[in-house]
């Protein structure tokens, strides 16, 4: 079908991600709540999925074995166009094991973790196993429910052998993936027990999307090195099948966050934000609590600025939301009692009976809430230690238009190559370059704060999680897949 937003017959599409847009969550014996669900991916399709005729096929967030309550889950799914996929018992292995507690560490350059053989749940294998298992049963959920003609894009590290599975399955459905992280450097990738398997799927696709030019790059030399294939302008080339590798660098909704700004309920609690915080400048930080987000690392720059600020001390504030995430990976539970550890710390050596350098949340908190909180913040402070794009930096400038407050950004964020421009960029691990550009940041001229907030916000509003969408779908559609070409001949 060809894609043509004039002729206005949208295309349709099957959006396959580990977690649908709502989660469930269970309110009583066969009724439940839907929640939208955290993190940057979700929010990027939902700024996607209006041009397409969308069905989205995911995890709905929550374990149900009994089939009268699965059914009931799917039908009220089915209103939002979302087909759940009961992982059930696969989904320890699978998403704490193999997704979160292998693969995310690998493709953010944190290395894998010690392999726990005393526990044959644990084993890198029995995760492996676990992950291709999963991986079939969001196939077996595809092939309910695929229509003819249907293109599927598929997303993220979850979903690595979906595309092979598709093509054995049927070679003619047409494939695009994206990848939401950053791609590692091979020298880390390269460490993986089952590097080749899961690259050799994923090159079945027929587009294969990055946020930027630098993880395209690493994907690309990777397959190069492991795979013994050639690395093109094109892509990835093996036995003379191409697999396109483009770079398409993902935005939010831009409209929605300045329209909620602009909400009479919006204002009133900016202006008891502003009341409560009077006579201080707030630093803002939003963050999953995951590794990758360096929020250790903020917090010693903080640190860091208030020792060598002592005037600064009782005019700044640090909020930082703290999203909770992942909690049944070991890794993230340590994290927690860190980041509390230090907060404790900060708080005890700089503190006073009646005010906090850090104010810290362990919940999220709501979208016009959250809208409010970017839009009376002066300095934003994303600290990641590697992260695919970081659109909460997006949402920041969106909501910044009165303000024009400052944005200090993580150079190993993919943000970092697009809103570098405007951002004062930092290395998160050197604790003086954070403490000196949160001094430069909070010390910026207005006209130089207008400037680099124009850039921005011109980037932002350019480059929507529409066009996202429409770059990768055009790209997609104008792919010519293997069996296209070999009826071609
Ligand atoms: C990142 C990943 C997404 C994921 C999100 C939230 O943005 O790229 O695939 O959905 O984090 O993480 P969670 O594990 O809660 O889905």
């Amino acid at each position: 079908m060809a894609y043509d937003e004039a002729c206005g017959e949208r295309p349709r599409l099957l959006v396959v991600a580990n977690r649908l847009p709502v989660s469930a969550k269970r309110t009583g014996e066969n009724s439940w709540s839907l929640e939208m669900s955290p993190g940057g991916l979700v929010s990027g399709l939902l700024g996607v999925a209006a041009q397409f005729d969308t069905k989205w096929v995911g995890w709905p967030g929550v374990d149900v074995y009994d089939e009268v309550e699965k059914r009931a889950l799917s039908k009220a799914l089915a209103e939002m166009k979302c087909i759940p996929v009961f992982l059930n018992e696969v989904f320890d292995q699978y998403y704490n094991g193999y997704c979160n507690g292998i693969l995310w560490p690998i493709l953010h350059h944190m290395g894998l973790p010690q392999e726990d053989d005393n526990d044959t749940n644990k084993t890198f294998q029995t995760q492996y196993d676990a992950y291709k298992r999963a991986n079939r049963m969001f196939l077996d959920v595809i092939i309910d429910n695929y229509e003819e003609g249907d293109i599927v894009w598929c997303h993220d590290y979850h979903l690595m052998f979906l595309p092979q599975y598709l093509k054995e399955y049927n070679n003619k459905i047409k494939v695009g993936w994206f990848l939401h992280s950053p791609f590692p450097s091979s020298e880390v990738y390269k460490t993986l027990p089952s590097r080749s398997e899961l690259l050799r799927s994923v090159l079945t696709s027929d587009l294969l999307g990055f946020h930027t030019y630098d993880f395209a790059r690493h994907f690309v030399s990777t397959c190069t090195r492991i795979l013994g294939v050639e690395g093109t302008q094109e892509g990835v080339v093996d036995h003379g099948r191409v697999t396109r590798v483009a770079v398409f660098p993902l935005g939010i909704d831009p409209d929605r966050f300045i329209r909620t700004c602009k909400l009479p309920e919006v204002r009133q609690q900016m202006n008891e934000l502003k009341e409560r915080f009077a006579g201080k400048k707030v630093i803002l930080g939003v963050d999953r609590l995951d590794m990758i987000k360096g929020i250790p690392q903020k917090f010693l720059g903080f640190e860091k600025f208030l020792e060598e600020n002592p005037n600064w001390r009782d005019k700044v504030v640090l909020v930082q939301i703290a999203v909770p995430t992942r909690n049944g990976v070991p890794e993230y539970r340590k994290l927690k009692n860190q980041a509390h550890g230090l907060v404790g710390r900060i708080n005890g050596r700089f503190g006073s009976v009646t005010s906090l350098p850090i104010h810290h949340l362990d919940c999220s908190v709501d979208f016009n809430y959250l809208c409010a909180l970017y839009a009376i913040a002066d300095v934003m402070l994303v600290t990641s230690l590697r992260d695919g794009m970081n659109l909460v930096s997006y949402e920041f400038i969106a909501c910044q238009e009165a303000k024009k407050g400052v944005l200090v950004l993580s150079e190993f964020a993919g943000a970092g190559q697009s809103l570098g421009a405007g951002a004062l960029l930092v290395n998160p691990w050197d604790v003086t370059e954070v403490s000196s550009a949160i001094k430069e940041a909070l010390n910026m001229s207005v006209e130089e704060r207008e400037t680099r907030h124009r850039v921005n916000f011109q980037y932002v509003k350019t480059y929507s999680a529409k066009k996202w969408g429409d770059d990768f779908m055009r790209e997609l559609n104008e792919t010519v897949t293997e069996s296209e070409m070999q009826i071609g001949k």
